[in-house]
């Protein structure tokens, strides 16, 4: 592997970090040195204060923080400087204490719905890396505000379950000890039946053996890494092994796992994605979004105090537009964890542009503080030479560093800041390129899934349009296209899903005049020449969002020629550009002719539509 530095939204840091920087306290003053050096200005004065933990204050030509915080102080002075602006005043503290990035990282190397090339880390079974690049990746996390990495892929394969095992722990503590002096601490995915690969007869987690296997591997992964920040569990889901195969509840798998690694200060991060993926597409009784909420709402307030609940973001999976999961509603007597993909799986495999900070501003508008207390995001990393395969992807790692740190962080400025941090462009261009990013994912949503519409993919890779694709598959993800209409009707007249809500959210989607256009499939069956508030006809009003979303891909192309990006990530957004414009062409015409040829419903400004 190349040791070339790459780069970054950090380009004034691309020096290695001596491994002398064995704390975040002395990266910070190793990088204060440096980045002052390479900026040309003077160094403010470094104060570690250990109380003050992740905090940090920057005042009066000092910074003082705890150990970690004055890292995050020092990435935060150095931004600011660079960007030309004023470092934040008054004392800073970060809004959720675990900001996590789970990796889906196989021992083989590769990642799953990866889209940046092959794994940092792992090579041929085992963990390998390239020193000066995780490095690198350990100074864009931190200046993020990344905290926690789970180094592998939920679904635990092959040799990934062996990274907590004798084999593999002195690898694994020794890639602890790379992210350590970041303030990064490491995770593992493990595989809930592992004591089966053991000897002993069963996983079940109310047998003494099990948890005594549980309890030993705890106490040899913690004495390898002290700090190490616990374990990521997906359990019961998609074929993955679980409590159930032993008729237990989720919180007593939980908890058996949850109490094996307590004496040591690890938390367990449990995956709320549990639903049937084995549907009859016939039955209607059963209604997939549904799911989180009816698995887990009932134990609410028996989960251990160390389990933390991770839940997707809406209640099916990364779909282009989701409603807010009701499982985040429902639990108030337990830890929960917010789970986003910057993988871009279902929005454009980091081919198409999809920037998501102004989601992060709609989440954190609507997730209840009191009980979410974490966020996790699926990583989007990968060995290429950018690590995020579209180079504007790097837009999403960083900017869900920044809304992990202040949910209230304004995602034009959030945007703007990397922006300017990665390319340093005249004015008029940052704006445009800014203009770019912040309207991507709206275009994407236009000329793929608009009005709520989801699961009209391409079957397991995900890309691309196939209206029936998941039609009359086993997972549960149905629009139900007929001659006269489409969507499912999710009230209480129909699947019920909305009765999950508290009162107050569901008014806002009862009706489909109240409930927002960009959800009114999600939550209503609609006739195609139902009228929407415009006047225009529902079919109408999907016909010109894929002629529109499509234009606008288009006129982004334009925009994007017009600026000077720096070479070689101009040539790498035009190339993936080209390619975006003709995904949004292939999504336009299928799916207008797959309604044109349902409905029989002309276009009425009479553009064309495939027979
Ligand atoms: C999606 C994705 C899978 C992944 C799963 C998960 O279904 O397609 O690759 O394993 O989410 O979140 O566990």
């Amino acid at each position: 592997m190349s040791t070339q530095p790459r780069r970054t939204w950090l380009p004034f840091l691309n020096a290695d970090i001596p491994a002398a920087c064995d704390t975040p306290a002395k990266t910070a003053a190793f990088e204060l040195e440096l980045g002052c050096k390479t900026l040309g200005i003077e160094a403010p004065a470094l104060q570690v204060m250990p109380d003050m933990g992740e905090s940090y204050e920057i005042k009066d030509g000092v910074i003082t923080g705890g150990e970690r915080g004055v890292l995050y102080g020092v990435y935060a002075w150095l931004c600011a400087k660079a960007a030309g602006e004023e470092p934040p005043a008054g004392p800073q503290k970060p809004f959720y204490a675990l900001r996590m990035l789970n990796c889906w990282d196989n021992a083989d190397g590769t990642v799953e719905r990866g889209y940046a090339g092959r794994s940092l880390w792992f090579e041929d079974g085992r963990l390998d890396w390239d020193g000066p690049r995780i490095r690198q990746l350990g100074r864009m996390l931190s200046s993020a505000g990344v905290n926690v990495l789970c180094v592998n892929n939920v679904n635990v394969r092959a040799d990934a379950a062996l990274l907590i095992e004798d084999e593999g722990l002195p690898e694994l503590a020794r890639l602890a000890a790379e992210f350590r002096r970041f303030g990064v601490r490491l995770m593992t995915s493990i595989e809930f039946s592992r004591p089966l690969a053991h000897g002993i007869s069963t996983a079940d987690p109310l047998d003494g053996e099990v948890q005594r296997f549980w309890r030993e591997r705890a106490d040899a992964v913690w004495a390898a890494i002290p700090d190490f920040a616990g374990f990521l569990v997906k359990a019961d889901s998609e074929h993955r092994p679980g409590p159930f195969t032993y008729g237990r509840t989720h919180a007593e798998g939980a908890n058996m796992l949850a109490r094996a690694i307590k004496p040591h200060g690890g938390v367990l991060v449990w995956r709320a994605f549990v639903y049937n993926c084995m549907q009859d597409w016939r039955d209607t009784s059963t209604d997939r979004p549904k799911a989180a909420y009816e698995t887990y709402a009932q134990l609410d307030g028996q989960f251990d105090d160390n389990v933390i609940l991770q839940v997707k973001n809406g209640p099916f999976d990364f779909q282009v537009r989701e409603p807010v999961s009701p499982t985040f509603y429902a639990m108030p007597n337990t830890r929960l964890a917010l789970e986003v993909q910057l993988a871009q799986e279902y929005t454009g495999q980091q081919i198409d542009l999809y920037a998501m900070p102004p989601m992060w501003k709609e989440l954190a508008q609507a997730l209840p503080p009191e009980t979410v207390s974490a966020v996790a995001a699926v990583s989007n990393l990968g060995r290429d030479d950018n690590y995020t395969g579209h180079p504007f992807a790097a837009v999403n790692l960083y900017g869900f560093g920044r809304f992990a740190w202040d949910p209230q962080s304004d995602p034009e400025a959030v945007t703007r800041r990397w922006a300017r941090l990665s390319y340093r462009l005249p004015a008029a261009q940052e704006d445009a390129l800014v203009d770019l990013l912040m309207h991507s994912r709206e275009v994407y949503e236009k000329y793929t899934a608009p009005l709520g519409l989801c699961w009209m993919v391409n079957p397991h890779n995900h890309y691309g349009p196939n209206p029936s694709g998941y039609e009359y598959d086993l997972w549960g993800t149905y629009h139900k296209a007929s001659r006269d209409a489409v969507g499912i009707d999710r009230t209480a007249s129909g699947t019920g899903y909305l009765e999950q809500y508290p009162e107050a959210l569901r008014a806002q989607y009862a009706t489909p005049e109240a409930c927002p256009d960009n959800l009114k499939l999600f939550f209503h069956r609609l006739r195609y020449d139902y009228r929407m508030a415009d006047g225009r006809t529902l079919i109408q009003r999907i016909y010109d969002d894929h002629f529109e979303g499509c234009a606008a891909a288009e006129a982004m192309g334009e925009a994007l020629k017009s600026l000077e990006i720096p070479e070689p990530d101009r040539a790498e957004a035009l190339e993936r550009m080209e390619k975006q414009i003709k995904n949004a062409r292939e999504w336009r015409d299928v799916v207008n002719t797959f309604f044109h040829r349902l409905s029989g419903a002309e276009d009425e400004k009479g553009r064309k539509i495939y027979d």
